[in-house]
């Protein structure tokens, strides 16, 4: 430790208010991000005339209202300046004997006014001080305005004493009055006004309060007045008074700042208000580092802080939240998410992003972690160390589930830049949280309807983000909204998630459909090319085959007429037969195209039964070689069968063999349940054809044409599913 620095252990002296730990003396000349305490008077500088002011102005009032912009100086001012001043006597006209009762009012005001006079009950009673003289003395502070007054009277303060009433943070009551008990936040400012305003007992209150809450004041009967008639507004440290408040305490400490270093702070110390918490929390960083030194060589050297300190530690901007993403890292894992739930509960956004405390009990905490309150403790501890003070209450009152935990400055709050994300983070929690739960109510009123994208996606998100839980929005509105909330994003997700699936449906079978049409389409289209084809042919032979009996008539006529030569008589009969012969060739030729021709036109027309018919005629395709496979698709249809891509193909064998000279292949489905029922293959894909759908079909015919012009066109059948099954 540095020279001048002390070992000796502290005395806590709990029940005050959160801040109210008090030691016999400094144990270190920087109390850091904390407000100075009464008894730190010799290491508090630069507030010498400010404190004469506050004192006579109390002499004269009994209330007095120190307001002042956040960390401006107001609770250190009145604790190490004005009561410290006070007990040493220098308000003359009240004498030197003073008690103090010093509280926050928080989230119960009036127990906690009790818990802080309880000190005050002589010690022939402290048996029953210790059991149940605070619901007591919180029965009597009840009463009406003067209950205070009233219970002093019944436990009778000493003869010439008096007693100073200091509420610190006074602007927590609006929050109180807002959040808490209206009735009581308003009984318990009555009560201030009360006992300032009586002269039976020398009773004097005090509060300090930010000045940004002054007009709040309003929402008191009685207040604003009383605030016009004394209030102190706290100026800021001149340069000279900033000077000393930088060396002062550590001379105090037999130690020393370096020159260069006072100056770069004051160069350093701009106007915002976070200014003074910064100032003392590198000084009391670079204290500790020097005091982490060897020391100092020769007897009477005196333990020195410079500029090399100032860099290492980050500076005044730099320094809080380096500090307290160290404190952070310290921490296991599990620990450090406590950490971030923690002082996201203990973090308050307001209107236009002013962040303010707002003080938790720790049994809130662990709930809104998820964890034991026993988890909790060993973040607090790490927080709250003495030369960190992030969280208080300050290390010497023991934790418990009913503590109350809070931010120890709220310039943590703006400076620390982990914290100011996780705000953020909250922030945005909240506010979608909170149009959740809103949307849900007028979902059940019929006023809204169910969430779609994006704010489905957006809530969702946020549900696996944040994993929300009922105590996590306690703070948020009631554990019913919260039911509620959740309740209507799960039918949210489920109607979004079914209205999906029809669609997908939907378009799944509209595709399908498509698919089928245009198939079938450009089968139509090529049968109906051919057909036309066929047809011109078919015209040409049947001119041929009437013109020719005519022509060989004409050449017998002919030949009888000119009376020809045997020889040409003969040649002209042989004529005749080739010539016949060439008709009834003609005539078959022609059968068998109007065979071929209402063959493919069955298939065209997708006549079942003339298909069967012919199929009759040819040997079944067992005999010739042909095949099929089915693969699942990831599809399933409207109905949830499985869609399968099926191929249908003739055997290599066949190909070879029976079917060499085809030219094309067309698969006849012949199930009622497929829309396309004929698919055209050709020589491409070795005669494959490929169709989607369900089940494999029972029968498939298959008409098969060939490129030599003797053949008719063949239809033959086989069983597709036992050839789906073979493979
Ligand atoms: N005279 C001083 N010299 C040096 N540091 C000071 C002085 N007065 C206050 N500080 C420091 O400034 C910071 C804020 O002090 P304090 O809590 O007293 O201010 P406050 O105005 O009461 O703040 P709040 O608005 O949060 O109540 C603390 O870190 C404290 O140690
Ligand atoms: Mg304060």
């Amino acid at each position: 430790m540095p020279a001048g620095s002390t070992n000796a252990s502290a005395t806590w002296s709990g029940g005050f208010g959160a801040d109210a730990v008090s030691t016999d003396f400094s144990l270190a000349p920087y109390p850091g991000l904390r407000p100075f305490r009464a008894e730190e008077a010799d290491i508090y500088f630069g507030r010498e005339t400010q404190t004469d002011a506050l004192l006579d102005r109390l002499a004269r009032t009994r209330f007095l209202a120190v307001v002042g912009p956040s960390g401006c100086g107001k609770s250190s001012l009145v604790r190490a300046g004005m009561i410290a001043s006070l007990q040493t006597g220098f308000m003359a006209a009240a004498g030197a004997d003073w008690r103090i009762a010093d509280l926050r009012p928080g989230d119960r005001p009036m127990a906690r006014l009790a818990r802080a006079l309880r000190q005050f009950i002589p010690s022939a009673t402290a048996e029953l001080a210790a059991t149940e003289a605070l619901p007591l003395i919180e029965a009597t502070l009840r009463r009406g305005p003067l209950g205070l007054v009233e219970w002093l009277r019944d436990v009778g303060l000493p003869p010439a004493t008096n007693l100073l009433l200091l509420v610190d943070q006074f602007e927590e009551i609006f929050r109180y009055r807002e959040k808490g008990d209206r009735d009581e936040a308003d009984a318990f400012v009555a009560l201030l006004l009360a006992s300032a305003a009586q002269r039976d007992l020398p009773i004097y209150i005090v509060i300090t309060m930010r000045s940004d809450f002054l007009g709040d004041c309003a929402l008191f009967s009685g207040l604003p007045e009383a605030i016009n008639d004394s209030q102190y507004l706290t100026p800021r440290l001149t340069r000279e008074q900033c000077r000393l408040a930088i060396t002062g305490p550590a001379k105090v400490f037999g130690g020393t700042v370096e020159p260069a270093l006072v100056n770069r702070l004051l160069n350093d110390f701009g106007p915002d208000p976070d200014q003074l918490p910064l100032l003392q929390h590198a000084l009391m960083r670079m204290w500790d580092r020097a005091g982490r030194r060897p020391h100092p060589a020769a007897p009477g050297d005196s333990a020195a802080i410079g500029l090399a300190d100032y860099e290492n530690t980050g500076g005044l901007t730099r320094a809080m939240s380096d500090h307290a993403d160290e404190v952070l890292a310290e921490l296991a894992p599990p620990q450090r998410a406590i950490a971030e739930v923690m002082f996201r509960r203990l973090t308050e956004r307001g209107v236009g992003r002013r962040d303010t405390r707002a003080p938790a009990r720790l049994s809130d905490v662990a709930a809104v972690a998820g964890v034991a309150v026993d988890s909790v403790y060993p973040v607090v501890e790490a927080f709250r160390r003495p030369d960190r003070s992030f969280v208080t209450p300050p290390v010497g009152i023991a934790l418990g589930p009913d503590t109350l935990l809070d931010i120890g400055h709220e310039s943590l709050i703006r400076q620390w830049r982990s914290l100011g994300e996780w705000v953020d983070r909250e922030t945005r929690s909240a506010a979608l949280y909170q149009r959740l739960a809103l949307t849900a109510r007028l979902w059940v009123a019929n006023d809204a309807a169910l969430w779609r994208n994006p704010d489905l996606e957006r809530a969702l998100k946020w549900q696996q983000e944040e994993r929300p839980s009922a105590a996590w929005a306690a703070r948020y509105g009631s554990v019913g909204d919260f039911e509620q909330a959740i309740a209507f994003l799960q039918r949210s997700e489920a109607s979004w998630r079914d209205e999906q699936q029809g669609t997908l449906e939907a378009t799944r079978r509209q595709r399908e459909q498509e698919i089928a049409l245009q198939t079938q389409a450009a089968a139509q289209q090529k049968l109906r090319a051919e057909n036309e084809a066929l047809r011109s042919r078919k015209r040409f032979l049947s001119a041929l085959a009437v013109l020719l009996p005519l022509a060989i008539g004409a050449a017998a006529w002919a030949a009888w007429q000119m009376s020809v030569a045997v020889e040409q008589a003969r040649i002209a009969a042989a004529a005749t037969q080739r010539a016949e012969h060439e008709a009834n060739r003609v005539r078959t030729l022609l059968d068998r195209l109007t065979n071929s021709e209402a063959i493919k036109r069955a298939f065209l027309a997708e006549d079942a039964e003339a298909i069967s018919r012919y199929a009759a005629a040819t040997p079944s395709g067992d005999g010739i070689g042909f095949g099929a496979r089915g693969a699942t698709l990831d599809w399933k249809t409207g109905a949830g069968k499985n869609l399968y891509q099926y191929e249908l193909y003739p055997l290599p064998t066949a190909l070879r063999g029976p079917l060499r000279s085809a030219t094309r292949m067309s698969y006849f489905m012949n199930h009622p349940s497929f829309d396309q029922k004929v698919i055209n293959a050709g020589p491409g894909n070795g005669f494959t054809g490929i169709y989607t759908g369900w089940g494999c079909l029972s029968k498939v015919y298959v008409l098969v044409e060939y490129a030599d012009a003797d053949r008719l066109p063949e239809v033959y059948w086989y069983d597709m599913c036992a050839k789906v099954a073979e493979r």
